[in-house]
């Protein structure tokens, strides 16, 4: 049996979806029109938030959450190490320092860690909600607001997530999605939202990803070109209602997943549950014990498996300007070596998560 990672194919294979990309082709209507404000409308709806602005990438919606609070050169943003590289790069692309915090066993940014980092030049806090699951919000909102700072939420891998029944992207000042092909709420190509509830910060990102236009032809700053294709909107409108049934159908195979791998613990260690969570399994990482011959084992019987993220950010190369070496974070560190993450996506039968699950504990029992 073969269980590709993704099955991008068979989602872009909708009859529906190609007529509405040929009546917007021949419309010869791309840039900045009703499309775009539409899926916007919806996605801010969806998340729970007052206004969504679509962008040109994920990166670019934390880059210009920053940008709008002011960050820029001499300050400090609060992050996790073990994201996408992007989570650090939009800090530095906004000329500020990334400060790291160790995760916990959820993958996720560890509040008791927090007021550590926290210093005279730190300017926000940007967690990441890695795989789908929250980060531990409310306590970090609650360290945020003692300390007098905002919150960016990289919600890149989060749409449609809850905790408390509040979704990613309705949290902080801003939330960060990814519309990347990857994701579970995807487009056909790069693509980003930004939500919020701040009026003042809407309007600002409004600007900078259209040049600065306060209008066509005056200029209150000088922006960027970060903005959503019409045609990309449409894909996304397109996917957006079908997003209930990609996150149960995603959900229920992680379900069958917990059930037929809970058992194997120790040498492999499911995703950690919590019922005050939605988690909508952008990934299924689970914790193997020898991971590289137990991928060549799932390799050979067909089965995709890939590693989110086998080198934690501060031991990548740009992080040693800024001090880092192994072992200043270990919680990440040692679940880098560790991790693996199995497929999980919508189009996944039952009978195939079955068979990745048999082929795992095939590989312990063989030993
Ligand atoms: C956690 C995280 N942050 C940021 C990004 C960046 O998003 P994009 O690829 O749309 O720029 C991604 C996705 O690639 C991500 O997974």
């Amino acid at each position: 049996m073969r269980v590709p990672y993704l099955d991008l194919p068979s989602q872009f294979a909708d009859p529906e979806l190609h007529s509405a990309l040929q009546a917007q082709l021949a419309a010869c209507s791309f840039v900045l029109g009703p499309e775009v404000e539409r899926f916007e409308a919806a996605f801010a709806d969806l998340c729970g938030a007052a206004y969504a602005l679509g962008l040109n990438s994920g990166t670019d919606a934390i880059f210009l959450a920053l940008r709008a609070l002011g960050v820029g050169p001499g300050d400090e943003v609060i992050t996790a190490p073990n994201s996408f590289v992007a989570t650090a790069g939009a800090i530095a692309a906004a000329g500020a320092r990334p400060v790291f915090v160790d995760v916990g066993p959820d993958y996720n940014l560890d509040p008791e860690l927090l007021p550590a980092a926290i210093t005279s030049r730190s300017k926000a806090i940007l967690p990441v909600h890695l795989t789908g699951k929250l980060a531990d919000m409310p306590r970090i909102m609650e360290i945020a607001k003692r300390h007098g700072l905002p919150v960016v939420e990289d919600a890149a891998q989060a749409v449609r997530a809850e905790l408390q029944g509040r979704r990613a992207g309705a949290w902080g000042a801003a939330g960060c999605f990814s519309l990347h092909p990857l994701k579970n709420l995807n487009v056909a190509g790069d693509g980003g939202m930004l939500t919020t509830n701040d009026p003042e910060l809407y309007a600002a990102v409004k600007k900078l990803r259209n040049h600065g236009l306060r209008n066509r032809d005056e200029v209150e700053f000088f922006g960027f070109n970060s903005r959503l294709d019409n045609l990309q909107a449409v894909v996304g409108l397109h996917q957006l209602g079908k997003l209930e049934e990609v996150t149960a159908r995603r959900r229920a195979n992680a379900a069958l997943y917990d059930q037929l791998l809970g058992d194997l613990a120790p040498q492999v260690v499911v995703p950690p549950r919590d019922p005050e969570h939605f988690q909508v399994f952008h990934t299924y990482v689970v914790q193997v014990e020898r991971r590289e011959e137990l991928r060549e084992h799932l390799a050979q019987q067909g089965v995709d498996s890939k590693i989110h993220y086998p080198i934690p950010i501060h031991l990548q190369r740009p992080c040693r300007e800024l001090g880092h070496q192994e072992g200043d974070f270990p919680v990440c560190e040692n679940q880098a070596c560790r991790i693996l993450t199995l497929p999980v996506h919508q189009h996944l039968r039952p009978a195939q998560v079955r068979y990745v699950a048999d082929q795992i504990a095939r590989f312990y029992r063989v030993g």
